[in-house]
């Protein structure tokens, strides 16, 4: 049956239609005998394999794609960010979660930006930097190689690397969206003068000399090195510049929080989750919960693509956004209401709640017992999926929040623009309702959409998976599990397969291109308000198969799995 359903289902879905960032799309795919990663950049998915390679398991795997990402996609992720991870490790059958997104300062109050909020892209809206902390503290705990063979891969690339399309492309907005200071940012980051920056193309040859002194130290001094002296005290006297608030003491003080994955049973699957403060978690259990009830209806009606399953997805999605506008906020600072968020009942009464042929009233979407108080771009993200040989898994998503974070380098280090993800007045830039339980205080975490996320099966791991792309990550990474799980789509099909979004305000239902003409209509019909959109989401999957494991890099992204 799920054979037929699987065959039915390549011939039903349609090309996605999106513009591919990579020249040869066949290189984003790979099937492994043993072990793989799947992440943004090829030579990154290599700098794992490396490590996998030199006796290191798939944390020393994450770790080494992670921070060779931050050479080579210095306008998405780095040291200057931070992120969450999700473990599985085999042997025990243990999952732990890793938060090492960025804190706010301990001058950052929610006053400060003023009645408008925190700028993003600001000397504001610099976080407390935890990746480089949060990736240590991964290998204290679970890896077999030393944070010094880990950062090998990144210094050696730091040296020199080839501009891949992707990076050409930012690097080509960078400097439109700003054409005075944008040449300044890209010579800073490549130690080149500023017409060099403005002409570099994809396949022309880059170093990031200061970062490689940065790494350099890393390597000989350990992690430590990045929290205290000459490279802390150098993003300070950064910040401080821009008109931020980054201190010594936050840079001594930061601490990455080890918490309890979210863990749902979605059809016979075990889904592991990110808890708060990423939304995405939360958001994934709801809308899973919602569409647990009436599985066979919409896998009749038919695939992934079919109107009546797209409209239901929306309507979950709208529930699951709803309700984090209202509710999710810090932990530590807010009480997120998780047990009556990740109730099956509560699912249940969603699921009853919506309509196949019509879209709820505004307010109908969610537990509407807290108004938000402000409407909620994104190439800032970077997600890294790794399986290795014994079974043990790794989904970290990592960022520094928009295109280049704050656009503030300093040691060769691109200091995010985190903050922004605190709900302020002014709806922060990926228009994502929030409420006080998101507001800025010292120390805190604002909320995220990163979603790493860790299926497991009868044989152990069976999808990992995340994605970047601000809100789209959760709708991403949901479509790409739903498409696995339930429509028996393998790795490629289901990364190549159209999406949707829907984050409840504002009321769009944003669709690829692949979506027909026919189907858009169709939703039209429902009362759904579709707007097309070039790509939503780009993510990194690795599925086990009856013969090793199938990696898939995102087409949208242009990046490449490796494996072996
Ligand atoms: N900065 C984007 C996110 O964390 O969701």
């Amino acid at each position: 049956m799920r054979a037929i359903l699987a065959l039915l289902c390549v011939a039903l879905v349609p090309s996605s239609g999106f513009a591919e960032t990579t020249t040869n799309a066949s290189r984003a795919f790979l099937h492994a005998r043993h072990a793989a990663v799947a992440s943004d950049s090829q030579v990154a998915s290599a700098a794992g394999v490396e490590m996998l390679k030199s006796g290191g398991n798939a944390i020393d795997a994450a770790c080494a794609t992670t921070l060779a990402l931050g050479v080579t996609n210095p306008f998405a992720s780095g040291l200057g960010g931070g992120g969450f991870a999700l473990v599985y490790w085999a042997k025990t059958g243990k999952t732990v979660a890793l938060d090492f997104r960025e804190t706010a300062p301990a001058a950052l109050t929610a006053r400060q930006g003023g009645d408008k909020g925190i700028r993003p892209q600001s000397g504001l809206s610099v976080g407390v930097p935890g990746e480089v902390r949060g990736l240590s503290e991964l290998l204290r705990r679970f890896g077999a190689l030393p944070f010094s063979r880990c950062v090998e891969p990144a210094l050696r690339l730091s040296r020199g690397f080839a501009v891949s399309p992707w990076l050409a492309q930012q690097i080509r907005d960078e400097i439109a969206r700003n054409p005075t200071t944008g040449p300044d940012l890209v010579a800073k980051i490549f130690s080149i003068g500023r017409q060099a920056a403005s002409r570099l193309r994809a396949g022309d040859r880059v170093a990031r000399p200061a970062l490689t002194a940065t790494l350099e130290r890393l390597r000989r001094a350990g992690p430590e090195a990045f929290y205290r002296g000459d490279i802390a005290a150098a993003m300070v006297d950064a910040v401080s510049a821009a008109g931020g608030v980054l201190a010594l003491d936050d840079m001594a003080r930061y601490a990455p929080v080890e918490r309890e994955p979210l863990t749902t049973n979605f059809l016979g699957h075990r889904v592991l989750s990110m808890p708060p403060p990423s939304a995405g978690g939360t958001i994934m259990v709801e809308v899973l919960g919602i569409l647990a009830n009436r599985p066979e209806e919409w896998r009749r009606k038919g695939s992934p693509t079919s109107p009546a399953y797209l409209h239901e997805l929306a309507e979950a999605l709208k529930h699951g956004f709803a309700d984090r506008a209202r509710f999710l906020g810090d932990p530590a600072f807010a009480r997120v209401p998780l047990a009556h968020l990740l109730d099956a009942s509560y699912h249940r009464e969603l699921a009853q709640r919506n309509q196949p042929d019509r879209v709820l009233a505004h307010d109908a979407y969610g537990t509407p017992a807290r108004r938000p108080t402000a409407a909620p771009r994104d190439g800032g993200t970077a997600h890294v999926s790794v399986v290795d040989e014994a079974g043990n898994a790794v989904a970290l998503t990592t960022t520094i929040n928009l295109e280049f974070g704050a656009r503030i380098a300093a040691d060769g280090i691109v200091l995010n623009d985190q903050m922004d993800d605190f709900t302020s007045e002014r709806p922060d830039v990926f228009a994502l309702a929030g409420s006080d339980a998101n507001r800025p205080a010292p120390g805190k975490r604002p909320v995220s959409s990163m979603s790493p996320t860790i299926v497991l099966g009868d044989r152990g791991v069976e999808v990992v998976a995340g994605a970047a792309g601000g809100p789209r990550i959760v709708s991403a990474t949901l479509q790409i599990l739903l498409d696995v799980l339930v429509f028996g789509l393998d790795a490629r099909q289901a990364m190549t397969a159209p999406r949707i979004h829907h984050q409840w305000e504002p009321d769009i239902l944003y669709y690829e291109p692949g979506i027909s003409i026919e189907t858009v209509r169709a939703l039209e019909n429902k009362g759904q308000r579709p707007q097309s959109r070039p790509d939503i989401g780009k993510a990194n999957l690795i599925v086990r198969s009856r013969s090793g494991l199938d990696a898939a890099a995102d087409p949208r992204s242009g990046g490449e799995p490796a494996g072996y």
